[in-house]
């Protein structure tokens, strides 16, 4: 059984196949477009499919159109006809518009597949989606599953029970109770775009959350069951968050001055958030209790929530997967569709991260030669990578397959020296043109995390840099260039078994320094995240890194 997943509603448009209970590959489209987020979430595109994400899935897995057998697209029409209301709508023209595209998507699989889809064509409710792409690679058979975002067909937040392979809604929090849009809305009010929901993370540790925590409160309501949100309060049927200025001063204009006020208000967002989330974890563990926790959808890329929520639920084994966000919703789709087939067991292969095109040796090499580069072999890239970073080098690091999910890890991956001041001015000048304020996260050695940072219990999600740890006393200023503000940084664990040469390569670094991790940025420079060996080298180019490590090929920017 051949089944091919698709998530293309509104943006992170991506692909996902699982061959016989297997999952064989997923991607996001933005990775061959190089377009940020694939597109753009607007009514008249939710018929716009990723057909590079689809054709390399297909590819991957050896498959024709023909050979499909399913199709699932992680959003269901008719639950959107039922449950979303026109008038939520700033134009209540738009729903219209928005349903009139969404009947074409079986038009759309039919050009690309070669044939009409018919009842073959599955859509899967958006929250559902989310909730299979964590549930069902957790390994959990009983667990609690929460999924926070914008908004799916109508609900912003899922509350469910996972058991037996099966999902059973608990509650769903329909629109306006929506923290992704609140943290959407705000991003805009702080001067980034929708889409910037990190920077804002990034900037709250520097600011006070109880200048505007009483303001917040009348936005974003915590109780008993969860949270409400004022959509009144927000403003969020206007284009532009005139109702936070009015809240909390002027809003930054884009590439303004950030002023204080402006910190406070990224502060007060994240203690909400944490505030929300943890409200509904108290609620999941009065409904189903246990101590296993599946989470995804957009918020769950909060890297401080996470941590925060972790430590105060009684939540001890949490699996978030490395794509929680709606790239996810492709696989976590296809996912669906399988289980639902008769004496389907959860298919296997769907937690690990490294799900995207891989490059041979002889692909690596023509790109190098069509750059017209001198290039060497090396006998250890791991090793004199590591020499590299020690020697303080900003290394680009091109191996296996690409990562699935926002967050580079250690395949698409640039490193730097962890110990030095001046890594993060550097990188943010030369490479990677990013605002001061944002973290940089260590990669370190699974057997070495707990010596370095308070982890809390370690689960698989730890190795998704999805997790914000404190540094033990005594030890953050040795490794100043990961450390946030407050005193944490986004640690990715890396196992040997999980990503042998990454771990090899830290284990040098390691070896030579005292120091068990390296500083590990996403590949690009203010685009998608390199995916081909020739993006790889337009950027090594471009953002002028020291050398780049495609598999065993090394370049080095004296040569
Ligand atoms: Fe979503």
């Amino acid at each position: 059984m051949n089944i091919l997943g698709v998530n293309a509603v509104y943006h992170e448009s991506a692909a996902a196949v699982i061959v016989d209970g297997r999952v064989i590959a997923a991607c996001e489209e933005e990775r061959f477009t190089r377009i940020k987020h694939g597109k753009d979430p607007q009514v008249d595109n939710p018929q716009e499919l990723p057909e590079n994400a689809i054709s390399f899935c297909l590819d991957y897995a050896g498959l024709r159109p023909e050979d499909v057998d399913l199709v699932a697209y992680s959003f269901e029409p008719k639950l959107r006809r039922t449950k979303f209301q026109a008038e939520w709508w700033p134009d209540s023209r738009l729903e219209s518009d928005f349903l009139l595209h969404l009947e074409k998507v079986g038009d759309s699989f039919a050009k690309i597949m070669g044939r009409r889809l018919g009842r073959n064509l599955k859509f899967v409710p958006h929250h559902l989606a989310h909730a299979a792409s964590a549930y069902y690679p957790s390994g959990f058979d009983r667990s609690a599953i929460l999924v926070v975002d914008g908004i799916g067909e109508a609900d912003c937040t899922f509350l469910a029970r996972g058991e037996g392979g099966r999902i059973r809604a608990i509650e769903a929090l329909s629109y306006p109770h929506s923290l992704g849009f609140i943290w959407e809305h705000v991003s805009v009010y702080l001067g980034f775009s929708s889409h910037d929901a990190a920077k804002v993370m990034g900037l709250a540790a520097y600011g006070d959350p109880n200048v505007f925590r009483r303001t917040f409160a009348a936005i974003l309501r915590v109780d008993e069951q969860g949270y409400s949100v004022d959509a009144d309060a927000i403003g969020f049927r206007t284009v532009e968050p005139r109702n936070l200025d009015a809240l909390f001063g002027p809003r930054r204009k884009p590439d303004g001055e950030i002023l204080q006020h402006h910190i406070d208000v990224a502060a007060a967002l994240q203690d909400a958030t944490d505030a929300a989330m943890a409200s509904l974890l108290r609620r999941l563990e009065r409904e189903v209790g246990g101590e296993q926790l599946c989470m995804a959808g957009g918020v769950a890329l909060n890297c401080v929530t996470n941590s925060t929520i972790s430590r105060a639920s009684g939540f001890s084994k949490i699996f978030i997967p490395s794509a929680p966000h709606d790239a996810g919703t492709a696989l976590g789709a296809a996912l669906v569709v399988h289980c639902a087939q008769e004496g389907a067991e959860p298919p296997s292969g769907g937690a690990s991260p490294y799900l995207g095109p891989e490059y041979s040796e002889g692909e690596v090499l023509a790109a190098v030669k069509a750059a017209g580069l001198p290039y060497r072999k090396c006998k250890s890239a791991a090793r004199d990578a590591a020499e590299m970073v020690a020697d303080g080098n900003i290394v680009g690091w091109f191996q296996g397959r690409m990562e699935f999910g926002p967050r580079a890890l250690g395949n698409r991956s640039l490193l730097a020296d962890p110990r030095r001041p001046d890594t993060r001015a550097i990188l943010n000048r030369r490479v990677k043109h990013r605002e001061d304020f944002r973290p940089f996260a260590p990669s370190v050695l699974a057997e070495r995390a707990k010596d370095w940072f308070d982890m809390g219990p370690i689960t698989p999600s730890h190795e998704f840099m999805l997790f914000a740890c404190p540094a033990k006393p005594g030890l953050a200023a040795r490794i100043p260039a990961v450390i946030h503000q407050d005193g944490t940084a986004r640690v990715q664990i890396v196992r040997r078994a999980a990503n042998p040469r990454y771990h090899a390569l830290i284990s040098h670094f390691f070896e030579r320094t005292g120091v068990p991790l390296v500083l590990n940025t996403s590949f690009n420079d203010s685009e998608p995240i390199v995916c081909t060996p020739s993006h790889a080298i337009a950027t090594f180019h471009g953002a002028g890194l020291d050398a780049l490590f495609m598999g065993d090929i090394c370049l080095t920017a004296q040569n």
